[in-house]
């Protein structure tokens, strides 16, 4: 499988936005995380078109968990996107971009009242109300303003998708929003409507991520239209605003077949339409939040192969120079990659090994994956890991996070640095009782 601009150049070697992969590896070290430019913005690109042509009143609103970096922000900015931010770090780092105020969507099942103020302070576009307690303190701080904020509704429509248990957030049992089927959400959201410091625009729901089908979306979207209608017929209050949340999959293995961005804005568009005319209601600004779908194709990682572990009769054993703190989503989702040795791209697949990284525990990363002959020196690319990779990385054994290049037209521009064992100790501090000679 090779992805976005990924192609097998004349040395035999990857190449992914006409940068060579191993001349990558040598330049930057390893592990790296090399992201596609032209297929993060035709991924952007795609989204906007498919709804543009299919339901104009809409925003694309990139799910900066999935990804974030002051760079990545400019290219959202150049993109006409909008961005969800979840927490003050993603707010913060949105800012630091000089991103538009005006396209941001405040998320968070927690969010603290320095969020509320911060997001409130800098003017973001709607803030996304999750709980009984945000909504009071965010009242709150509203009035101390003298302000109206403008809000979306997180409702739990009460479904179960086909994903991950630890990736699925609309059924009933879960941490996040306002759940339809008992009524919790028509009853706090009906209250929200009345009172004179909320603008309410709308609700929001996400059902789950890295979804192959599209069952949960089209169930969401006749659920959240069921209850659009009833705020109608209850109160007189028509939303104006509709977001459905991110969750579309992507291809980790090619036998992963995700439907495209264009079916996916049919079938979207279709049950919309459809349940509004159902219930005789005006269509809504529609709103998205994709994040793994615009990112998680457009990320390689590259480490460098050390030791290959041969057990007759049992497995071989790959080490890489990176493992569970670059990429922790092997261990906590059983998640799958697809994976190649960049020096050898040209080289049949023959041998099937486990690659397994370089920390104290077994991390392994990729179990039973073909791979071409591999030697200690050969770089190992991993397909697909722009998306909650160098987000979820950690100083697990204290390694460093990697750093980040975007890599266009043959050309490659570090937008996150590599952290050093200074960063590491930087926020560490020595008692005096404790501090010894150096
Ligand atoms: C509220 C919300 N919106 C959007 C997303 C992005 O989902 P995905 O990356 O699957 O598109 C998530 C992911 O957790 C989410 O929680």
């Amino acid at each position: 499988m090779l992805l976005g601009t990924q192609r097998i150049n004349a040395q035999g070697h990857l190449e992914i936005g006409g940068c060579d992969t191993v001349a990558l590896a040598r330049e930057f070290g390893t592990p790296l995380y090399v992201m596609d430019e032209a297929l993060l913005r035709a991924n952007c690109r795609a989204y906007k078109r498919a709804f543009a042509d299919r339901y104009p009143e809409n925003d694309i609103i990139y799910a900066g968990k999935a990804f974030l970096c002051t760079a990545m922000c400019a290219l959202l900015a150049e993109e006409e996107m909008c961005l969800d931010v979840a927490s003050a770090g993603e707010l913060h780092t949105a800012l630091m971009a000089g991103f538009p105020p005006e396209r941001i969507f405040m998320h968070g099942n927690n969010k603290s009242r320095a969020e509320l103020e911060m997001a409130l302070d800098a003017r973001v576009h709607r803030i996304i109300v999750d709980n009984e307690l945000e909504l009071e303190m965010l009242i709150a701080l509203a009035k101390e303003r003298d302000r109206q904020v403008d809000v979306l509704f997180r409702i739990t429509p009460g479904i179960d998708p086909h994903t991950h248990a630890r990736i699925r957030t609309g059924q009933v049992d879960t941490k996040f929003g306002f759940e339809v089927p008992n009524g919790q959400a028509a009853r706090v959201i009906e209250r929200a409507i009345a009172h004179p410091n909320l603008n309410v625009r709308g609700i929001h729901f996400h059902v789950g991520s890295q979804l192959l089908d599209l069952e949960a979306h089209r169930q969401a979207i006749e659920i959240a239209v069921e209850l659009l209608a009833q705020f109608r017929e209850d109160i007189g209050y028509v939303a104006e605003e509709l977001d459905i949340g991110g969750g579309l999959g992507i291809r980790y293995l090619s036998s992963h077949e995700p439907p495209s961005i264009a079916s996916y804005a049919d079938v979207v568009v279709g049950t919309l339409d459809r349940c509004l005319k159902e219930h005789n209601l005006p269509r809504p600004r529609l709103l998205q939040e994709p994040g793994r779908s615009i990112v998680g194709e457009a990320g390689t990682t590259l480490y460098t192969i050390g030791p290959v572990k041969e057990i007759p009769g049992v497995r071989t054993y790959v080490v890489v120079d990176g493992g569970l703190s670059d990429n922790p989503r092997p261990a906590l989702y059983d998640a799958v990659y697809e994976v190649l040795v960049a020096n050898k791209a040209n080289q049949p697949a023959d041998l099937t090994v486990t690659v397994a990284g370089k920390h104290c525990e077994t991390d392994t990363l990729f179990q039973d994956v073909r791979v071409a002959r591999p030697e200690p020196g050969d770089i190992l690319a991993v397909q697909s890991t722009g998306a909650y990779n160098y987000a979820m990385a950690s100083n697990y054994n204290r390694f460093t996070h990697p750093m980040v290049v975007l890599v266009h037209n043959g050309q490659a521009d570090v937008i996150v640095e590599r952290q050093t064992l200074e960063d590491l100790v930087r926020h560490d501090v020595m008692p005096a009782r404790l501090a010894r000679p150096k």
